[in-house]
């Protein structure tokens, strides 16, 4: 067996809500301003005492029970975010530990919201070397811990929310192809500046802000675009497949005007691309295993369809993967 398949999903979002109408009273925006401008209704926010692993954990264990699976059947956890309990230990160390799953390899990756991409990536190519048999793999974010609540180019955009695949050993490989990328030289177009070893906080940092998430919005709009298509188009090429081929499109949600112009180009039909931002906002890497959790459970997908798993993000980033589902 060096194939892989996903075995189970599921996902989880917390239950305070903020609405475009909350978002009225405390900024200088409009409901008609940020549907028309992003497709947003609606962001899950974590409560004070939850963290991204209370998050994972909560989603992990969705699919664990989706897929009748214990966590010990579990050989290695995986945990993709950016707004990580601690800069360390790991944030899977502490999901590991929490599921009764002490002993177990668990480590983070930290690739923004292209984390899920290059996790798919990395998870299956773990799989299909032989080096375990079964990974979870989470991708999970507490955006609102580091969203300034009071810029509305940002405050409006983000939300919290975790997604978690349990992917194993398969006769059929369901990995088809992998383009992953990324572009380090502008770091601050989209980034968390304080708190790092580059700028430790300091009390003037923290006047400055330095603890909230940055974003040149409309870069990264262009960027996301472009990406999203060349990236698409290379892994369609390395599976040797066709645009028609594609039965699913399940892009990360940051944008549904981004989401719009990228199927336009890619020629995946409205009703053929999975679309949950008008109840999550975007949440970063935790946004396409919380839409594939989602688009399983109500059915649609089915055994044989061919899906393209899109992403981009800070770093920036982008990478895409194509699946046949099993
Ligand atoms: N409510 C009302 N007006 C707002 C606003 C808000 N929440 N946010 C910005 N504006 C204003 C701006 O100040 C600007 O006003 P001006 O023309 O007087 O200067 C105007 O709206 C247009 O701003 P612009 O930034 O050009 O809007 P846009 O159409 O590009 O939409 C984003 C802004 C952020 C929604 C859009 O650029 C975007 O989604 N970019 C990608 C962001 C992203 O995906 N980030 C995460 C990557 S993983």
């Amino acid at each position: 067996m060096n194939g892989v398949k996903i075995s189970a999903v599921g996902h989880y979002a917390p239950a305070a809500i903020l609405t475009n109408e909350d978002l009225e009273k405390t900024l200088d925006t409009s409901d008609e301003w940020i549907t028309t401008r992003t497709g947003m209704k609606r962001r899950h926010i974590a409560s004070e005492d939850q963290a991204t692993s209370d998050l994972c954990i909560a989603a992990a264990r969705n699919a664990l029970r989706n897929g009748k699976l214990a966590s010990s059947d579990i050989d290695c956890y995986i945990v993709a975010t950016s707004t990580p309990d601690y800069a360390f230990p790991a944030t899977a160390c502490i999901v590991a530990a929490q599921l009764d799953a002490v002993g177990k390899p668990a480590f983070d990756m930290e690739i923004a919201c292209s984390g899920f991409i290059y996790g798919l990536t990395l998870a299956s190519s773990l799989i299909r070397a032989g080096v375990y048999s079964r990974v979870m793999l989470i991708g999970a974010e507490s955006l609102s811990k580091i969203v300034d609540r009071s810029d509305r180019s940002t405050a409006i955009l983000f939300g919290d929310g975790a997604g978690a695949v349990v992917l194993e050993a398969a006769a059929e490989n369901s990995f088809l192809s992998s383009e992953l990328g990324a572009d380090g030289r502008r770091p601050e177009t989209l980034c968390l500046l304080g708190g790092g070893s580059r700028r430790p906080f300091t009390a003037e940092s923290l006047e400055a802000g330095e603890q909230y998430l940055r974003m040149e919005g409309r870069e990264i709009f262009k960027f996301a675009v472009t990406k999203m298509i060349e990236s698409t188009g290379i892994a369609l090429q390395r599976a040797n497949l066709k645009k028609s081929d594609v039965s699913w499109l399940i892009p990360h949600q940051a944008n549904k005007r981004i989401i719009d112009a990228a199927a336009k180009y890619l020629e995946v039909p409205e009703e053929r691309v999975i679309v949950n931002i008008e109840e999550y906002g975007n949440t970063s890497a935790a946004s396409i295993p919380i839409a594939l959790s989602e688009a399983v459970t109500a059915g649609k997908i089915k055994a044989g369809d061919i899906i393209v798993f899109v992403g981009f993000g800070g770093g920036l980033s982008w990478g895409a993967v194509t699946w046949k589902w099993a």
